[in-house]
């Protein structure tokens, strides 16, 4: 696999860690059950400064060079950018909202439930649409000038959870998910 492609791949198989999180706490909030809202702050501070700042606009950058090639693929990259704009805007919805319920603000169990439903369900189905049909295209049609300009021009960034060095901040996050990963 191409080193690139397989970064992204590795941020996914992250991503997807955290959505599996974020459902077992919906699932909690949907039941009327304790919720660790802190949790939920801090996936979504996560995906708004790594996923949505990095990982997303370095696909973009594939996607773009992908489409200049097969201007077959333009609609689907067309949808999965937009989603990526829609996907932040949620994130910091939701990363409101549930800020706004740590300080007691009146809210609607059902319409965050919804909320953080529907969030989930897009993430893991948009990170199947590029898995499954952008990333293997995108290693068929480039060639080696394509990925040379690719691997110039792309953000890297440590990632401040799941890299070398676990950003303070992180360090609960990081406790729940080995924890999930010794319960599974
Ligand atoms: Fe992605």
């Amino acid at each position: 696999m191409n080193s690139t492609i397989e970064e992204l791949h590795k941020d996914h198989k992250n991503i997807a860690k955290l959505l599996n999180l974020l459902k077992i706490q919906t699932e909690h909030l949907q039941a009327g059950d304790h919720v660790d809202s802190l949790q939920i702050t801090n996936i979504m501070d996560y995906f708004i400064n790594y996923p949505d700042i990095y990982h997303h606009p370095n696909e973009e950058l594939i996607f773009d060079y992908l489409k200049q090639r097969n201007i077959n693929t333009a609609d689907l990259i067309d949808e999965i950018n937009s989603d990526h704009q829609t996907m932040a805007s949620a994130a910091i919805e939701i990363q409101d909202e549930v800020r706004q319920i740590m300080c007691d603000a009146v809210f609607s169990r059902e319409n965050l439930v919804d909320k953080l439903n529907h969030y989930i369900s897009a993430y893991f189905l948009h990170i199947d649409i590029e898995e499954d049909e952008l990333f293997p295209l995108a290693e068929k049609i480039l060639d080696d000038d394509d990925w040379q300009f690719i691997h110039a021009e792309i953000k890297r960034e440590d990632d401040p959870l799941f890299g070398e060095k676990l950003n303070n901040e992180y360090e609960e996050l990081y406790k729940s998910i080995l924890n999930s990963v010794d319960e599974t």
